[in-house]
């Protein structure tokens, strides 16, 4: 038996849960037409299978009609959804993972012109600033329907076989009554902390009549709102004093911040740059002061914080969830004192923010989450042993070595430059941005383990490439910045990823003009801030640095706003020309042909990059396949064909932004499908 504390049993009433690692409650926006179907079963499945004690799935799943989903939630009020429930419950079961499924009524949290078009309700008229819809304050005959609902919808949840339920309160209409921020009720629930409660207290107490003694019920509720106005630590406390005299919960889990904004949100779930843990000292309080079994997740992406929590008699159990989503694999490879071989949850967030762009929540170097029916999170070994050299090792490079390597081929892998990991590598230099190394350091460490060689410092000619008499050849030679945007000097602008590089220093007062809306050009203009210069920050587009998404800005947010830079959407830089120290920029509109003239002494452009192609096009010729790929065989999982030129020597592909400018996500997804059938 191990003595590792965070692998010992942790009993939850009835049930046992076999350790003390969790998966909080997290929508991934899987759900299709609002149930969990096969996407969302094989998602959990496979995280149950590799050991995780209990995973609380859903997000926010919908009680009610007038709470419909903000990012494609479960909708709990539909009967329909009992045997999807069970389908899943089913599948974690087999593997003896507990399941259980937050549920909530979203108040104000939501919009109206979503789902079936009724008015978002809330205790006050105010409304959110994240999601913007004006509520109708709730009259008692909405509560009485709510509360109704809660207990029908946990009865749902019993039925499809769930181990239990777990309330949302942090943001969501149960909190939403509780916090004088929120509530301007008088009578029955405004005003004094008992009448803001009655409405939750009413709900636990429909929900345990329906569900009986027996079923797990907990909430998971913000202990301190760290607003202005709302609820203090002592409230907080008070609070879960209240709720655990109900003598109806059977666990809390621990939320402390607010979450009605973006920068709220992003500190009660901290994003890459932020510290580690920061809650968590404040959810051991909880637990001390309470003594209810206690959880809380909010970034412990490592296994020795997660150990200290429980170790430390901190939490009883500890959430890892977006550790989980980077690798599901976690809690097997501690189990099995592999955790150096736990591929790391770098605190990117592109996974929750994706879910606020409506898209579905992906791992930024992790393609195979959300797509297990598709793609392995174990790469099987290959039938035949190929020799495979790679160009270029980068994300999308270094994965399909990593890959090449785990299905067992001989790999070779030449990069130009005297380290790994390419635009990845620049990022990481912003000391915010650091925890980004650790997508190729994962990747480097996969490979050495596998005798993968790397020829560093090696611009690779096509003699180099064929030299090595390969079967399979990768280019993932990535992309040169493009900043020929100009109708007139483009020779007078510099790149964002020359500023990120340090390879020019910043002016003193300049214009980044960002024509692609990603990371890089705020990460110059960080830069450029912090060296104390003027910065306008320019866009065409109507919003600001759409592909950022929202969490990921607010840290951008903080480090600029405070510095002496000017945001300016829906102008087009037209031209540059030199007015003698500085360079006069030609202002336009997409809107109207209005232009005007300011002056700058460096514009910085930031455009996505054009592909160094150059090495693949040479070696088209002499490839099996003139580089061509099967988009079917790509996407339905079947080997490449390679009879497009007979006399050919190797396959040869190219992937990442050496096709075309993408994200880090988009070029190692590129690279794990291809190369997984390689
Ligand atoms: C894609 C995604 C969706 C989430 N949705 C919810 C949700 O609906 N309800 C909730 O209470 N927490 C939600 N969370 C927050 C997680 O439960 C957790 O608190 C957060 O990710 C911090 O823990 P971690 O650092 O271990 O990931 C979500 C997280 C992610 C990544
Ligand atoms: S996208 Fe980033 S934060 Fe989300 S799971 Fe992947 S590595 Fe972690």
């Amino acid at each position: 038996m191990s003595k590792d504390p965070l692998l010992q049993p942790y009993q939850l009433k009835h049930l046992t849960l076999k350790n003390r690692i969790m998966i909080t409650s997290h929508e991934p926006a899987y759900p299709e037409d609002g149930m969990p179907k096969d996407r969302y079963r094989a998602y959990h499945e496979i995280r149950a299978k590799a050991g995780v004690a209990m995973t609380m799935t859903a997000g926010s799943a919908a009680v009610s009609r007038n709470s419909p989903p903000v990012f494609n939630n479960i909708l709990a009020y539909k009967d329909e959804v009992v045997p999807w429930v069970k389908r899943l419950t089913d599948a974690c079961h087999d593997h003896g993972c507990a399941v259980m499924i937050q549920l909530t009524h979203l108040g104000r949290r939501t919009h109206w012109n979503k789902g079936d078009w009724l008015p978002a309700v809330a205790p006050s008229h105010e409304r959110e600033a994240a999601h913007r819809a004006f509520p109708k304050q709730v009259e008692d005959w909405d509560i009485d329907r709510i509360i109704q609902d809660y207990a029908d919808a946990a009865e749902r949840m019993k039925e499809g076989g769930m181990d239990g339920i777990e309330l949302q309160a942090y943001g969501h209409l149960m909190d939403q009554f509780w916090s004088p921020v929120t509530n301007t009720l008088d009578g029955p629930y405004g005003g004094s902390l008992e009448n803001r409660m009655r409405f939750s207290l009413q709900v636990i107490d429909a929900v345990r009549k329906r569900v009986g003694d027996e079923f797990i019920l907990g909430i998971r509720f913000t202990a301190d709102e760290d607003l202005e106005g709302g609820i203090t630590p002592e409230e907080g406390l008070e609070i879960a004093r209240r709720l655990k005299a109900t003598g109806q919960i059977d666990f809390l889990n621990v939320i402390r911040g607010h979450i009605d904004t973006d920068p709220g949100l992003t500190d009660v779930i901290p994003v890459q740059g932020m510290r580690n843990a920061p809650h968590l000292d404040f959810a051991g309080t909880i637990r001390k002061e309470i003594g209810l079994p206690t959880f809380h997740a909010a970034k412990i992406p490592d296994v020795a914080t997660a150990r200290h929590a429980i170790a430390e008699g901190l939490l009883d159990m500890v959430g890892m969830t977006r550790a989980h989503m980077a690798d599901p694999l976690l809690v097997k490879k501690i189990a099995e004192k592999r955790e150096d071989d736990i591929r790391p949850c770098v605190g990117a967030t592109y996974c929750l923010d994706r879910i606020y762009q409506a898209g579905d929540a992906l791992c930024i170097h992790n393609p195979a989450t959300g797509r297990e029916l598709t793609m392995p999170h174990e790469i099987p070994p290959a039938d035949t042993r190929k020799k495979v050299v790679i160009v270029g090792a980068g994300p999308a490079g270094m994965e399909a070595a990593r890959v090449a390597a785990e299905r067992g081929h001989d790999v070779t892998v030449f990069e130009a430059a005297p380290d790994a990991g390419g635009q990845v590598r620049l990022t990481a230099q912003s000391e915010r941005r650091r925890e980004m190394i650790s997508i190729i350091d994962w990747r480097m460490d996969q490979c050495l383990a596998r005798d993968v060689r790397f020829r560093f410092n090696t611009f690779a000619e096509a003699d180099d490439v064929e030299g090595e008499n390969p079967d399979v050849v990768i280019v993932a030679t990535g992309g040169l910045p493009h900043t020929e945007v100009l109708t007139e000097g483009n020779d007078l602008v510099v790149s964002a990823w020359d500023i990120i590089a340090g390879d020019v220093k910043p002016g003193k007062r300049v214009l980044v003009y960002d024509d692609a809306g990603d990371h890089p050009a705020l990460q110059a203009a960080e830069i450029i801030a912090n060296s104390g210069a003027h910065v306008e920050i320019m866009t065409p587009d109507r919003s600001f640095a759409p592909d950022v998404m929202a969490m990921n800005l607010v840290p951008y947010m903080r480090a600029l706003q405070d510095k002496d830079v000017r945001f300016t959407v829906t102008y087009r830089l037209k031209a540059a020309q030199k007015s003698g120290n500085m360079i006069k920029a030609v202002v336009g509109t997409d809107y109207s042909k209005f232009t005007e003239e300011r002056e700058f002494d460096q514009i910085v452009v930031n455009h996505g990059t054009v592909p160094m192609d150059e090495l693949y096009f040479e070696l088209k010729p002499n490839s099996k396949n003139l580089g061509s790929v099967s988009q079917e065989a790509l996407i339905f999982g079947r080997p490449q064909p390679l009879d497009a030129n007979p006399g050919g020597d190797y396959a040869l592909y190219r992937i990442g932004d050496a096709v075309s400018a993408r994200n880090t996500h988009a070029a190692i997804y590129d690279a794990l499908r291809l190369m997984k059938e390689i």
